[in-house]
């Protein structure tokens, strides 16, 4: 096996590693690159649904994703569908976020493999929330433990444009601004403009300049982030406590489609730095 980092801090590609194969310590080699990495990068892997939930469950319960949990659903619910057609607009993951931190719960992490890869592009960018916490000034930084920020399912939707179906509830949870990561313990800056919407006990005005400093601070800092290329047979996952990602969509009108395996938290994201 061979592990070659794709940033000095951030994300590997790993070599050599068959994710269909955890037995005998494997899962174990498997959880300890993750929690290093953070973002791990395979090859040449060749993964059903099985296999691909088999990974998923190397971490904990698969997660269910709040879209389909109203419904009873038939088949495979674990899996959610990232579908990019000809004429999408809006892709899933089309801006900066970390998977369902709406939940109370926000999954541990989310395992990607696609199954029709744009001839070119398509690469998926993350960002690491430790460095993004660690890169701000003192005062700032000791301004944001105090806090906590609302996180709305909703707003997730308006930006596809959407409006939940009948019957259909979206999560909204608050937690800290600054979380401590559940396995290093690592100050983790835990906002993302997918989900969210709001600083608690700070007017609207405050609670919005505050997010959009830290939003630009993700999006416009290209050195605390991380780029995952696609080839076919490529498998991508991710520490979702840890780090946000960005699907970029460059490759319009080519389809782009894959399925996705989160892994449900062990427990809500718990405040760091406070007293
Ligand atoms: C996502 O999970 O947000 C999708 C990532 C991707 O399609 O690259």
């Amino acid at each position: 096996m061979n592990i070659e980092p794709l940033t000095p801090h951030l994300g590997a590609q790993i070599d050599g590693f068959d994710l269909s194969d955890l037995s005998g310590g494997r899962a174990d080699q498997l959880e300890e690159m993750f929690y290093t990495h953070r973002v791990l990068v395979f090859r040449n892997q060749e993964l059903d649904r099985d296999a691909h939930k088999a990974v998923g469950r190397v971490f904990g319960e698969l997660h269910v994703h709040p879209s389909k949990k109203a419904f009873g659903i038939k088949g495979d619910p674990e899996i959610f569908k990232v579908r990019a057609e000809a004429d999408t607009v809006k892709v899933n993951g089309g801006r900066w976020h970390m998977d369902v931190s709406c939940d109370e719960n926000p999954p541990t992490g989310s395992i990607l493999r696609l199954l029709e890869l744009p001839p070119h592009g398509g690469d998926t960018v993350f960002c690491d929330m430790s460095r993004a916490f660690e890169t701000l000034s003192g005062p700032m930084q000791r301004m944001l433990i105090e806090l906590d920020a609302r996180h709305d399912g909703q707003r997730d939707l308006r930006w596809y444009g959407l409006t939940p179906d009948p019957g259909q509830t979206y999560p909204s949870w608050v937690h800290p601004v600054v979380t401590a990561h559940p396995v290093s313990g690592r100050p983790v800056l835990f906002v993302n403009e997918g989900f969210t919407e709001d600083i608690v006990d700070m007017s609207y005005d405050e609670s919005r300049a505050i997010l959009a400093m830290l939003f630009d601070h993700v999006a416009r800092n290209p050195g605390l982030q991380c780029r995952a290329t696609w080839e076919p047979g490529t498998v991508v996952m991710w520490d979702n406590r840890a780090v946000q990602h960005f699907a970029v969509h460059d490759y319009a009108p080519h389809p782009r489609l894959g399925e996705r395996v989160s892994v449900v938290g062990k427990g809500p994201p718990i405040a760091w730095g406070r007293d």
